[in-house]
């Protein structure tokens, strides 16, 4: 993989020799090559120069390039909200003095409020506030907005206390997601199915560039199989001959979209979390590749059981082409970081959502609930971690309610 980081020079220079120009000639040659590339790379926002980080062993080319410039305003952009004191954890619970609390039940009435604060800080539109949730009586639950932020609450609780696996100590709170928006300015809807064409085939869901994985000719939408439902997130299988393989060409093009999503939304290479000489290796893994395995766990948790049920009391025009709510990926979350907000979590600040103090903690997540430590997989060679048995597992909410054809998509 080192061919990836050397630089167009060191490229350049033999090819030169071989064609033999004398040096004049080779500095023309040069200045024309350096004003085409210049006029290649205008086109794609990244100027030189970049800095490559090494992320794995000496020699092994694991590394990541970022632009300094980039990663610069990324920064800017990810600023945290300023932080209103704590709360006293004394005196009556909210459950006490209010008449319709569910959730935060268990705060104090100063911690409630000040919870309430930071809600319309990092989702309700500035000219709204409150009324952005409530009418007149506090206690009335008939917007959406109220309903919506509700199930939220449960979400972030959830998400807190159950998957530490991924989100650790730093956590979420709903500024990681909504950044001062009443929708998430990264989220996604499922892909409409394509058209055929008078007699021609349709476009098997590919060939036509689409941000989502970042123009290239892969699956435009590795979503909805990957992210909703839970099908297998696999290439080529590791035996020459078809006996037991049952892995597909066509599968490793799906699995290599959701690939380049990870990349984009983290803001890193497939180095981050492979070794290219083995992709499918946990072994020889970065531990960050654990990380994000219980992440897609999570976020197929997320997506089944708090984001589809709010659908039918959302507002008809915020549906999807195929009348579906809007969901989480990795860059809900992270925003195009390695970390969400750059690793500086606002969890700490807001013990509240920590999910240490709901009533009732809520339900493990159904599917494959977070394994604690290293996936199985360190011990077992390429096995991988909780990979769903054929036939093993009954149908979660997402198969029930995903479009029936989810099932056509990267079967073999
Ligand atoms: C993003 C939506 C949202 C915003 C904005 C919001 N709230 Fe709330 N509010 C809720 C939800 C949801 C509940 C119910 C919480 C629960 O069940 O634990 C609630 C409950 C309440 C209650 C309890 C009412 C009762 O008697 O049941 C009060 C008081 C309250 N909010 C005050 C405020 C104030 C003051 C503001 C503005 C500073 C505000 N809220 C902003 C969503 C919101
Ligand atoms: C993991 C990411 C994530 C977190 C954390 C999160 N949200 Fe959301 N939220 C979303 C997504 C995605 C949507 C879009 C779905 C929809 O429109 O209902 C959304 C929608 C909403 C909406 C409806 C907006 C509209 O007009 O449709 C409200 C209100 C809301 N969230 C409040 C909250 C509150 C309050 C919190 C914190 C307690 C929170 N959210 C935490 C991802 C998140
Ligand atoms: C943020 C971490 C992360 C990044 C970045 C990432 N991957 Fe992955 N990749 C994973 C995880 C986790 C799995 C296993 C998913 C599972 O088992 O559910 C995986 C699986 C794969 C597989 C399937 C291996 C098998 O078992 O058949 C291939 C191939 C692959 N990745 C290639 C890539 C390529 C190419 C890139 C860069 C475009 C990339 N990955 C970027 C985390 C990552
Ligand atoms: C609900 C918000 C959320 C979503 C959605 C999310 N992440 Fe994360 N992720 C986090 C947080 C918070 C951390 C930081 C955890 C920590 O500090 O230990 C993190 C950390 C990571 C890390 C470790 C980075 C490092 O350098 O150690 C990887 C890798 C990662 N996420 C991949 C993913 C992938 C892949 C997805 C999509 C399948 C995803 N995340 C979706 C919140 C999220």
């Amino acid at each position: 993989m080192s061919g990836l980081n050397q630089s167009s020079s060191e490229l350049g220079r033999p090819a030169l020799q071989r064609l033999g120009l004398s040096r004049p000639g080779r500095a023309l040659w040069i200045a024309a090559a350096v004003a085409g590339a210049a006029a290649l790379l205008a086109g794609c926002g990244e100027r030189p120069p970049v800095e490559p980080v090494q992320l794995g062993y000496r020699g092994t080319g694991m590394e990541t390039v970022y632009n300094p410039r980039m990663v610069a305003s990324l920064y800017e952009a990810q600023q945290l909200p300023s932080v209103t004191p704590a709360a006293s954890p004394e005196g009556p619970r909210a459950s006490e003095v209010y008449q319709n609390v569910k959730v935060l039940g268990n705060l104090s009435v100063g911690e409630f409020t000040r919870v309430m604060l930071a809600m319309t800080a990092w989702v309700a539109p500035p000219d709204q506030a409150c009324s952005y949730c409530h009418g007149a009586d506090m206690a009335d639950e008939s917007k959406y907005q109220y309903q919506t932020a509700r199930k939220m609450l449960e979400m972030t609780l959830h998400t807190n206390a159950q998957w530490k696996s991924h989100v650790g100590s730093t956590g979420v709170t709903c500024y990681t997601c909504h950044a001062g928006r009443p929708v998430p300015q990264y989220a996604w809807y499922t892909a409409p199915p394509e058209q055929p064409n008078g007699l021609m085939a349709t476009n098997a869901m590919q060939n036509r560039p689409e941000l989502s994985v970042r123009l290239t000719s892969l699956p435009y939408d590795p979503f909805t199989p990957f992210l909703l439902d839970k099908q297998e997130i696999r290439m080529a299988g590791n035996t020459a001959l078809p006996t037991g393989n049952r892995q597909s060409i066509k599968q490793t093009e799906w699995t290599y979209g959701l690939m380049m999503h990870f990349s984009n939304s983290l803001g890193v290479s497939c180095l981050y979390c492979h070794n290219s000489r083995a992709f499918a290796n946990w072994e020889e893994s970065p531990p960050q590749r654990t990380t994000a395995w219980h992440g897609i766990r999570m976020v197929r948790d997320l997506n089944v059981n708090y984001l589809l049920p709010l659908t039918d009391i959302q507002p008809k025009n915020q549906l999807g082409p195929t009348g579906d709510i809007a969901k989480i990926n990795c860059s809900t979350c992270h925003r195009g970081v390695y970390k969400p907000l750059f690793g500086k979590g606002m969890l700490k600040d807001y013990p509240e959502l920590s999910g240490a103090y709901p009533p009732a903690p809520p339900a493990p997540p159904a599917d494959g609930a977070p394994v604690d430590g290293v996936p199985a997989d360190a011990a077992s060679g390429d096995a991988v971690p909780g990979s769903p048995q054929p036939g093993g597992e009954p149908p979660t909410t997402a198969q029930a309610k995903a479009p029936a054809r989810l099932a056509q998509l990267p079967a073999n």
